[in-house]
């Protein structure tokens, strides 16, 4: 078998790690996930969350990826052959989440077309429902975007992934910040800032809490074992616990970052700041069209998107290349035009859920809610508790083996065995009502 690949440098490793991190999580769904449950206070939930439970997943997942060098199914197997199947629970998760984190990622690709071919409509709202539900272009960008995905990977972790990630993930910040400071120079700008760092108590509820917990699982790219296939490529890194804190705190950053570039617009224009995932699609459009050069700045906005979604995409489709390929002794090459064939196959209905086939319902939701609820509220939590019990209850992992300081190696252990393991029990319950 060729040899595993192997990251070239820690920098390769963070930044591609927290390209998988920084998404459409953070740009699209955080801010409107935000904006529905309070603003403030959910920000202020979410941070002690993400630095807190969040951390112990994350890290235990890098860990085992490190410990075993294997893909996530070989990892399994490696700990006990009977664990193969939760194994390949990991890139089937992978390939589910694929089929329809695409499809956003072909919208985008639309609005960056449209930004540059001049973005001026009437009804923003009844351009997007209208927009989603053709049967064929949005097919065509779907497969677009997943090429591009799939393209990267194919070219390997060092020529592929890492060069992407290493010019996109800096080309991402210098537009964000740009935009940030176009959001906050705009009139009114301070009660958008209110809104995102004022905490207004009385919405705290445990609905919230579950919210914040849910997204920053997503955020962080726990659950698939795209973080595993990640991990497997670190040579030696003596210190994983600095390397996921300036992943998560990198993470938190774009996502708060992403929020003062929305929020301030979006006050700024007198608008509703929950109108769930229209927000990206529908309101700020409305706004680019509003303000001076809104061509340029909608295209800068679009682009970033793109990047982010990227990147992320990416590391959705690493997790099932490694595996392929590790397992089926196959080339990177052949792997990926099978993941792309396959992909295609389930995105495609996927895209036509939102028009031709939205009748067709699954448990009483379209297929791309359906993909989204399966893997979001089921599968990636599931992945993540039984990962965390294999950790702390077989192979009964030492947090102080992880990290150095006692109280938070104790800390830690709780969190692995106990803390965690119910919080996702919890987020899968109220996840399912
Ligand atoms: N974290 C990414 C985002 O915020 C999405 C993502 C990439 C992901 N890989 C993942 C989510 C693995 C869950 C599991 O957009």
């Amino acid at each position: 078998m060729s040899e595993r690949p192997n990251w070239t440098s820690k920098y390769a490793f963070i930044v591609t790690t927290i390209g998988s991190a920084v998404g459409l999580g953070n740009i699209w769904r955080f801010p409107y996930i935000m904006g529905q449950n309070g603003g403030a206070i959910f920000l202020a939930v979410y941070i002690i969350l993400i630095s807190t439970i969040c951390f112990i997943p994350l890290i235990n997942e890098l860990y085992i990826g490190k410990l075993t060098k294997r893909e996530c199914i070989g990892a399994y197997e490696s700990i006990n052959r009977n664990f193969k199947f939760l194994g390949v629970l990991n890139p089937i998760t992978g390939i589910l989440i694929a089929a329809f984190y695409f499809i956003v990622g072909g919208w985008i690709i639309n609005y960056i077309l449209k930004s540059i071919l001049n973005f001026n409509i009437n009804d923003y709202g009844e351009y997007f429902s209208n927009f989603i539900q053709q049967p064929v272009y949005p097919c065509i960008l779907t497969i677009l975007f997943l090429f591009i995905c799939i393209f990267v990977t194919a070219k390997g972790v060092k020529n592929g992934i890492e060069a992407t990630n290493k010019i996109l993930m800096p080309l991402l910040a210098a537009i964000l910040i740009f935009l940030v400071i176009i959001s906050i120079n705009l009139p009114n700008a301070n009660i958008g800032l209110e809104y995102m760092f004022k905490p207004d108590f009385s919405k705290l509820n445990s609905h919230m809490v579950l919210a914040a917990l849910g997204q920053a699982f997503f955020t962080l790219s726990i659950g698939m074992g795209a973080l595993l296939t990640y991990g497997s490529y670190i040579k030696e890194d003596k210190s994983l616990v600095k390397s996921v804190y300036t992943i998560i705190l990198s993470d938190t950053a774009f996502a708060i970052l992403a929020g003062i570039m929305i929020f301030p617009a979006v006050f700024s224009f007198n608008m509703e700041p929950n109108s769930g995932a229209g927000l990206v699609f529908v309101t700020l459009p409305k706004i680019f069209s509003q303000i001076p050069y809104g061509n340029i700045v909608s295209l800068a906005f679009f682009i970033l998107l793109l990047c982010a979604a990227i990147t992320s995409g990416i590391s959705i489709v690493e997790g099932p290349c490694a595996s392929m390929v590790e397992r089926f002794k196959i080339s990177r090459a052949k792997a990926c035009t099978i993941l792309f064939i396959v992909i295609s196959v389930l995105a495609i209905p996927a895209t036509l859920s939102f028009g031709y086939l939205s009748d067709f319902k699954i448990l009483g939701k379209t297929i791309f809610e359906f993909l989204d609820f399966l893997t979001s509220n089921l599968m990636l939590p599931l992945n993540t508790l039984f990962l965390c019990i294999i950790s702390g209850w077989y192979l009964k992992i030492k947090g102080i083996n992880i990290i150095k300081n006692k109280f938070f190696a104790l800390l830690f252990d709780a969190g692995l065995r106990f803390v965690v393991p119910i919080a996702l029990i919890c987020l899968m319950l109220i996840g399912l009502n």
